[in-house]
């Protein structure tokens, strides 16, 4: 078995298979001709514990199919993921945390959704204490009895950078968490997610997106998706040095060739 933190072995999927996830999460039908569609087609990766990995890929090549059956949530048809040595089987919430877009409970205030985060306080109230630390780091701590939807999108995504401070996660999955956000806010998104993997530096994360500057900008590994089905196409160690600008002639040139390598031309 491999000492690598994440390990997935051959992970294939086929939706409409089966009626519903065998894990038991959420139904699905597949397409109403009957058939099965293949979603991912053989998936050996492996990645390193603190390592910051991003998942690049057109809009339906398996991303986030591959994220959940990360997190548990489904089971692949053939194949499997291990974690620290252990067979993903179902969500485990005590080391991993899923980062995505509306995340947050509508009907709690920003500082009660931080503190359902914090699980390593013996009561209600050290929870709330480590809850407003965290939300210092993201500097909302003015904004502590504001609910999700008296936030902007930006703020909303601080809050869930902090709820992800405060579970202090093994691994943390982030699914395209910008993608609902305005251009400007998105950059100074990608400042934070940077920053919050300088405060979890022991956390492995796997980051999926669309976005080429995105996965540049942040990780230490892009790997770039084909599909569908999805396939691993190829894996690129980023090393350049953070602040990363994209001018950075290196990075210049992986940008051009992964552009050239996803087919999008007018990008280039
Ligand atoms: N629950 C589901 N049931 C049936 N098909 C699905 C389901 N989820 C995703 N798919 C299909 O799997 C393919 C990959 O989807 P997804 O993993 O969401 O891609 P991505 O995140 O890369 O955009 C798509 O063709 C999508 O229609
Ligand atoms: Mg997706």
């Amino acid at each position: 078995m491999s000492k690598n933190k994440i390990h997935f072995e051959r992970v294939c999927m086929e939706y409409g298979k089966d009626s519903r996830s065998r894990m038991g999460f959420g139904a699905w039908r597949g397409p109403a001709n009957g058939k099965t569609t293949t979603v991912l087609e053989n998936i050996d990766l492996e990645i390193e514990a603190g390592e910051f990995v991003s998942i690049l890929g057109h809009s339906g090549c398996g991303k986030s199919t591959l994220l959940k059956i990360v997190a548990g949530f489904i089971k692949p048809t053939r194949g499997s993921v291990w974690i620290d040595g252990r067979l993903v089987e179902g969500p485990r919430a005590d080391h991993m945390f899923v980062f995505q877009e509306g995340a947050l409970f509508p009907w709690l205030t920003i500082l009660k959704n931080v503190s359902l985060a914090v699980h390593s306080a013996a009561d209600e109230a050290e929870r709330i204490k480590k809850a407003r630390e965290y939300l210092e780091l993201v500097s909302l701590e003015a904004y502590e009895e504001y609910y999700p939807h008296m936030l902007s999108g930006g703020m909303r995504q601080r809050a869930e950078l902090a709820r992800a401070l405060a579970a202090r996660p093994d691994v943390l999955l982030v699914d395209e968490p910008f993608s609902g956000l305005d251009y400007l806010t998105r950059l100074q998104m990608r400042e934070e997610i940077l920053y919050l993997h300088m405060m979890l530096e022991k956390t492995t994360i796997l980051f999926v997106t669309h976005d080429i500057d995105e996965a540049l900008q942040l990780s230490d590994r892009v790997i770039i998706m084909n599909g569908p089905p999805g396939r691993l196409d190829s894996c690129r160690p980023v090393r350049a040095p953070h602040p990363r600008h994209l001018s950075n002639p290196a990075l210049h040139e992986m940008r051009t060739d992964i552009c050239r390598q996803l087919g999008v031309h007018a990008a280039l």
